[in-house]
């Protein structure tokens, strides 16, 4: 019987799973029909994410993993082949953001944004390509942020990286076409995880920071997690066919406009 499921049959490797936009995949991903494994360093959540696609029916195993460890990556990949007995897609999610001036970063605070959200990915790939080659097709889908095309306040190091995302991307879809493999980039702006609360959290009023921060925004809306992981899921099967070294921004209009205050425009008429 046909299956209208996009990823029946596929395995997926996806890191900073266990909350957020990276748990938003994994159950997507796995509700459409994918063996997932989720990538992540609290056991807690892990457990959390596995119990809830399992609820569902579908199929994960959870694998502890420091991204910035090249060893731990390289097993986390050889642990998803041996449960699943393959790799078709490469979803590197995990990241942080880190609120200062750039004179005031030291070399290792440099270091570790920029080793979690970009040679983390170096990691992955290096370690998954002898797997994704096998296939006929194979995706990496990795996550930028509306950072990768502009500059934002405050995240010199976050800006940085999230512009180096990109070119990554580009640079695998380039070298790596000829192994069947596509690569893109999805660029979420303002999505209401554990990351944005926590950033949120710490101006003191959280709820009217994020209002005067979503009065940027066309749409005047917070993304989900969902609404990010349907752009993921996009570009990691073949509604993207033909697709390779591009970006997706998905961040309900915010670079669309040039206004700072969305909220001015007139209002809609009756
Ligand atoms: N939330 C937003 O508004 C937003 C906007 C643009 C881009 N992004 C990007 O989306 C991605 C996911 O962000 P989120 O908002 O879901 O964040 P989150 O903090 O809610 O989740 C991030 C996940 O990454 C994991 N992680 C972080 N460092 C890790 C490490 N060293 N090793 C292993 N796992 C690690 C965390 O444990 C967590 O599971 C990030 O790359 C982020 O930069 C988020």
């Amino acid at each position: 019987m046909a299956t209208s499921k996009r990823l029946q049959g596929q395995v997926a490797w996806i890191s900073g799973a266990t909350k957020g936009i990276g748990e938003g995949a994994a159950c997507l991903f796995a509700e459409e029909g994918a063996a997932v494994a989720v990538i992540g360093r609290d056991e807690a959540d892990g457990d959390r994410v596995l119990r809830a696609i399992r609820r569902r029916r579908g199929k994960a195993i959870f694998v502890r993993c420091e991204v910035t460890d090249e060893a731990a990556v390289r097993a986390s990949v050889q642990q998803t082949v041996a449960a699943f007995g393959k790799l078709d897609i490469l979803v590197n999610n995990a990241g942080i953001v880190d609120v200062q001036m750039l004179h005031e970063y030291s070399s290792e605070q440099w270091d570790r944004v920029m080793n979690i959200n970009v040679k983390s990915m170096f990691f992955a790939f290096k370690h998954a390509f002898p797997h994704l080659r096998q296939q006929r097709r194979s995706y990496v889908v990795n996550v930028g942020s509306i950072s990768s095309m502009v500059g934002q306040s405050m995240t010199p190091v976050y800006t940085t990286s999230k512009g180096a995302v990109l070119q990554l991307s580009k640079s695998i879809a380039l070298d790596y076409a000829r192994y069947g493999i596509r690569s893109n980039c999805v660029c979420p702006g303002i999505t209401d995880t554990p990351m944005l609360r926590q950033h949120l959290n710490a101006s003191g009023d959280p709820e009217g920071h994020l209002a005067a921060r979503l009065n940027r925004v066309p749409m005047n809306v917070a993304l989900t997690p969902r609404d990010v992981a349907r752009s993921i899921l996009y570009f990691a099967c073949e509604d993207s066919a033909g697709i390779t070294g591009t970006a997706l921004t998905v961040d309900a209009g915010y670079l669309a406009a040039a206004e700072w205050d969305c909220s001015a425009l007139p209002a809609p008429t009756p």
